[in-house]
């Protein structure tokens, strides 16, 4: 895990307040991010968790003003270095991004195109940002590929992405998303395609690259044990709500949403014995028009008939840790001994 303290004293370098981001269908509004609060402050590395479908992938794209139409942020505020950027324009968010935010996506080879070479695709994004001469921007290619522990960077340099591993391709987009030194470096999944020995090195690399730079990241997973490895913070997110807010450590070691203990029994990593793999029971609930009353109820073990009646709201619960759960206070929701990664 990063040694990066926890500043909560100066201003983060994102602030996101009430995020809401819905889509308009033929069956009604989807409320893919419905009313999120997330900070980050420079240099630092937080994590955000869900299940697939719970709006981590669009709250990603909100704050970097890449939404697909129809998709449009309806309410909140965006605030980086200060600014708010949902009043800034399209063009001014372009500029931003690339140099001063920038996103290692999903699916790397969808993120790459496939009819023109790496290097090409890696000196486009300095040719857009930087001032660089034509010869600089040859030399700086090769140097960023280097950096990323590519062996053979000429040779990469000329290929296309088919032509390169999955474990490859992820480094070329790591390359590119550091090539202009963002502050803020969004990393959507960037291990999930990846087998297990290239998954470690592609996550000691993001590792390396944003403790030397200084650079703060948001890494988002559905798995609680490749957040616990690199950060320090992490946001649960559930149905487009942030249910869960603590630092790592004490959500290994007292989580206080059911949902968080929930993603805790489904690790393979802490399991100690040959017993079947815990799962969630039940799905994501639709986000057209979600129930009235808590979204996790119907898969929830601990519900009351409150939980039917009222959302519930987060609950501050002392040094900054927050669950949007009526029984956060109460519960004494297992842990798990081993906190992977974490302090405990
Ligand atoms: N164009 C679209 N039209 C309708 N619904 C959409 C569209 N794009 C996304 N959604 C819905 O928005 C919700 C959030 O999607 P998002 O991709 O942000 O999830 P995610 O948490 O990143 O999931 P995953 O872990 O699978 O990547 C999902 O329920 C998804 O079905
Ligand atoms: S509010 Fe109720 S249903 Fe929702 S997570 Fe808490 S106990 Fe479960
Ligand atoms: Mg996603």
């Amino acid at each position: 895990m990063l040694s990066t303290p926890i500043s909560t004293a100066s201003e983060p370098l994102l602030d996101v307040r009430g995020l809401k981001t819905w889509i308009p269908t033929r069956r009604g509004e989807v409320r893919a991010v419905d009313g999120i609060d997330l900070r980050v402050h420079a240099g630092e590395v937080i994590g955000l968790v869900g299940e697939s479908g719970c709006g981590k992938t669009l709250a990603a794209y909100s704050v970097l003003g890449l939404l697909p139409p129809p998709a449009r942020v309806i309410a909140g505020e965006i605030r980086f270095r200060g600014d708010d950027l949902c009043r800034r324009s399209a063009e001014e968010r372009r500029r931003l991004r690339g140099s001063a935010m920038a996103m290692i996506f999903q699916e790397p080879l969808s993120a790459l195109n496939p009819v023109f070479p790496i290097g090409s695709q890696v000196g486009d994004i300095l040719r857009r940002h930087s001032t660089l001469s034509a010869r600089q921007v040859k030399v700086r290619v090769l140097e960023l590929l280097d950096h990323v522990g590519i062996a053979s960077p000429g040779h990469v340099a000329r290929a296309y992405p088919f032509q390169l591993s999955g474990g490859m391709r992820q480094r070329v987009l790591i390359a590119m998303a550091i090539s202009c030194s963002p502050q803020l470096l969004i990393a959507d999944e960037p291990t999930t395609a990846l087998d297990a020995t290239v998954q470690a090195q592609i996550l000691d690399l993001l590792q390396r690259l944003v403790e030397q730079a200084g650079i703060a990241m948001i890494l988002i997973s559905h798995d609680l044990a490749v957040v616990a490895e690199m950060c320090r913070r992490v946001y649960v997110m559930y149905a487009g709500r942030i249910v869960e807010h603590s630092e790592v450590a004490a959500v290994f070691a007292r989580p206080r949403h059911p949902y968080t203990s929930a993603l805790l029994r489904c690790m393979p990593a802490l399991k100690q014995d040959d017993s079947p793999l815990e799962t969630i029971e039940g799905v994501v609930p639709a986000l057209t028009e979600p129930e009235p009353g808590c979204r996790f109820r119907p898969r929830c073990r601990y519900a009351v008939t409150l939980c039917s009646d009222q959302d519930p709201a987060a609950t501050e619960l002392g040094g900054g840790r927050l669950a949007a759960c009526h029984r956060a206070t109460e519960l004494g929701l297992p842990g798990t001994p081993t906190a992977v990664g974490a302090d405990a």
